[in-house]
């Protein structure tokens, strides 16, 4: 039945002592044995030989790569349920097509997903769902493969909710409304109706509801011939049962015995869909017991593992055997406990009233039989990280899945980006309207590095501003220093807030440089930048015995406007860095831009960006510093069409009456790419 057994008191998986791994690995953890999933592949593969079949694992019972690729590499196809089943039946190199897809919610982008990649057949649960396959499918330009999941009205015995074949249960189509669909066959044009499907429930160990089933889906398939439609395939399901306690189930070969001589003479070719009975002993799942623990009435032994990772107690009252790693000595007495998990629920539990050898405090038991339906049914409840599982192959044994971290508790909530740019800035954008990262310098530092994170000119960090419907934008540069203001990633961060619908098309940003407002036409972003102040014309700058003219102004941040006659011959770096040193502008700094004028509408830039302390390929704040200090000089008229290094072009926009007003930076923002970071290394300040 497995590969778990005693020898001398200790349990073995296959030829490695379990307490062994147990040593390697923190529990709680699965463990599974090769040669029990091989052994009962082949059991059943063995049983069918006689006709033409495909077994289909179901990849409910336990998707986990490494044993679907065992399962693949054997022969298996695979009955999946869901896109993400498919996801991983493809990354385990189940082909598709020996790949079924049952279930009664299939959503459009789910069977878009399963036509693009070519699966063998859509089990098909219901008419509506016949109609959006027929639609997507004609969509691509393709038709679809499909079976009919018929409900055979066969009542099992097992637990109700893993009852599947009466109308009672939400699966399956009547066989008279089925027979209906199949006479409506050319009103689907991008279908192909290849077969009948029957699948009646799980942990079934009596052959005789099969042998109902099966020959009402043959008897259907007769009767389809004898209207000359001609099927290719009779998919039986799967459900067969194993021995959880002192159950009795049909082995394969009793199982083929029964069914075969129903399904033969249809002449299909058959599909079986086993996950349990592949899975179900092939898998124990290791646990220390933590306290033991009495109350008035009971005796309670408290484990680290939990419902969490275990959910059948729980769910369907399963009953699992349980036994210590190592026996206690012969002679040493039972007792009756209630071995229950750590989880704020008191149907956190394994088992109830089980007499078992006694245990104690750091004693590490094997829950049985949790192969199938354990690690796939465990999910983060009470925020635990899900457990590691191992695979053992003969004398060694690998880990097949990591144990999760804290980290992975919480990578969804936070630890997400977007990756933008606008004029040749790159950005990392996060939404911490949660206000989860309090300091968004360290953030900066770690992710902004170039080669050694994600890298980018500048954080951004969304947030909700102090006055109800105002959003508020914090920027940081890469060395971690916060900055007022930047046009560019103002417009990338109006874009975003306007994509994840945080805010409509315009919005209102609180920045260190005052209230900015935004608006998102098409693929370009307008923003209205704050009045320009501190403008002084005509400076004298020496720098290295040189003399610069040069103006100040601050539309946010301060900039320092040069105007030279070709923008290409300057060392923007060097010069830049020692302008932006100045005694004169400390403690702040400055950004400085480098102008050169192309006609009265044009100009050229390259600006030092002060924090990035390095030329970037464009800046916001700097063409509009650059257009309206060029205005001022009498050199250009608005709107002023700014070319950036980075090869794009910003329209500066203002009104001249007066002083200088309504400054308008408009260009594009556009989205990158949205990842996720594991932590977050420090940069070097
Ligand atoms: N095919 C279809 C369409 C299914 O829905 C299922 C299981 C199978 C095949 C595989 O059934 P198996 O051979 O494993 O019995 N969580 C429950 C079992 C649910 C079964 C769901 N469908 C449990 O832990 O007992």
């Amino acid at each position: 039945m497995h590969d778990f057994h005693f020898i001398d008191g200790e349990l073995y998986c296959e030829t490695v002592k379990v307490r062994e791994i147990a040593s390697h690995d923190r529990t709680p953890f699965y463990l599974y044995s090769r040669k029990t999933i091989s052994d009962h592949y082949r059991k059943l593969d063995n049983a069918f030989s006689p006709v033409p079949h495909l077994i289909c694992y179901s990849l409910k019972a336990n998707s986990n790569i490494a044993i679907c690729r065992i399962l693949a590499q054997m022969g298996a196809g695979a009955d999946i349920t869901s896109g993400g089943e498919l996801y991983k039946a493809k990354m385990a190199g189940m082909p598709p097509e020996k790949i079924v897809y049952a279930g009664v919610g299939k959503t459009r982008e789910e069977i878009k997903y399963a036509i693009e990649n070519g699966i063998l057949m859509f089990n098909v649960e219901s008419v509506q769902e016949l109609y959006a396959i027929n639609e997507t499918a004609a969509a691509f330009g393709k038709k679809a493969s499909v079976a009919f999941r018929l409900n055979p009205e066969v009542e099992i015995d097992t637990h109700t909710y893993t009852k599947t074949g009466t109308s009672e249960n939400k699966f399956g189509i009547a066989a008279e409304e089925m027979e209906e669909l199949f006479m409506r066959r050319d009103e689907f044009s991008n279908i192909e109706m290849k077969g009948i499907h029957v699948h009646i429930g799980s942990q079934i160990t009596d052959a005789q509801p099969y042998i109902k089933s099966v020959s009402k889906a043959a008897d259907f398939a007769k009767t389809l011939k004898s209207r000359g439609i001609n099927l290719e395939w009779l998919n039986i399901g799967g459900g067969m049962g194993i021995i959880y306690k002192d159950e009795k189930p049909s082995t394969a070969a009793e199982f083929a015995h029964a069914v075969l001589p129903l399904a033969e003479p249809t002449g299909l070719k058959l599909i079986i869909e086993p996950g349990r009975f592949i899975m179900g002993n092939a898998g124990i799942l290791v646990t220390k017991v933590l306290y033991i623990k009495k109350s008035k009435s009971r005796r309670f032994v408290v484990v680290d593992a939990g419902m969490n990772d275990l959910i059948r107690p729980a769910l369907y009252q399963a009953y699992h055997d349980i036994k210590p790693l190592t026996l206690p000595s012969k002679g040493r007495e039972s007792e009756v406990v209630d071995v229950v998990g750590p989880i704020c629920e008191s149907g956190d539990f394994f088992a109830m009233d089980r007499d078992m050898p006694r245990v104690g405090q750091g004693d590490l038991l094997a829950v049985f039989s949790v192969g199938a339906y354990g690690f796939s049914m465990a999910s983060n409840y009470n925020s635990r990280p899900r457990t590691a599982e191992l695979l053992v192959e003969g004398a060694s044994f690998r880990l097949i899945r990591e144990r999760e971290t804290y980290n992975d508790l919480v990578c969804g909530e936070r630890h997400r980006f977007t990756k933008m740019c606008a004029s040749g800035n790159d950005f990392i954008i996060i939404d911490n309207r949660s206000e989860i990262y309090p300091d968004g310098s360290v953030l900066a530092s770690g992710l902004c590095k170039r080669c050694h994170s994600v890298g980018a000119d500048g954080l951004l960090l969304l947030e909700n501003g102090k006055s109800p419907g105002n959003l508020k934008m914090r920027i940081f540069n890469p060395d971690g220093s916060e900055a007022e203001m930047c046009g560019n990633g103002m417009r990338c961060i109006a874009a975003f807030a306007y994509k994840e619908r945080i805010s409509g098309r315009e919005a209102r940003f609180e920045t260190l440089a005052g209230i900015i407002s935004t608006e998102v036409t098409g693929d370009e972003v307008k923003i209205k930048m704050s009045d320009p102040s501190d403008i002084e014309i005509s400076l004298k700058l020496s720098v290295d015995g040189k003399e610069y003219p040069a103006s100040f102004i601050n539309t946010g941040v301060p900039h320092t406007v040069i105007v030279v006659d070709k923008v290409d011959k300057i060392a923007v770096e060097s010069s830049g860095r020692k302008i932006r040193c100045l005694e004169r502008f400390q403690p702040e700094g400055t950004n400085v831009d480098f102008v050169e004028v192309v006609n009265e509408e044009e100009i050229c830039l390259r600006t030092y960006e002060r924090g990035v302390e390095a030329e970037t390929l464009a800046c916001g704040t700097g063409a509009a510093a650059s257009a309206v200090i060029c205005c001022l000089l009498g050199k250009v008229k608005a709107p002023v069409e700014v070319k950036t290094k980075g090869g794009s072009t910003l329209k500066v926009h203002f009104k001249k009456n007066g002083g200088i007003k309504d400054v308008y930076l408009q260009g594009d923002a556009v989205f990158v790419y949205d990842g996720t970071f594991d932590r977050i290394r420090e940069g070097s300040k």
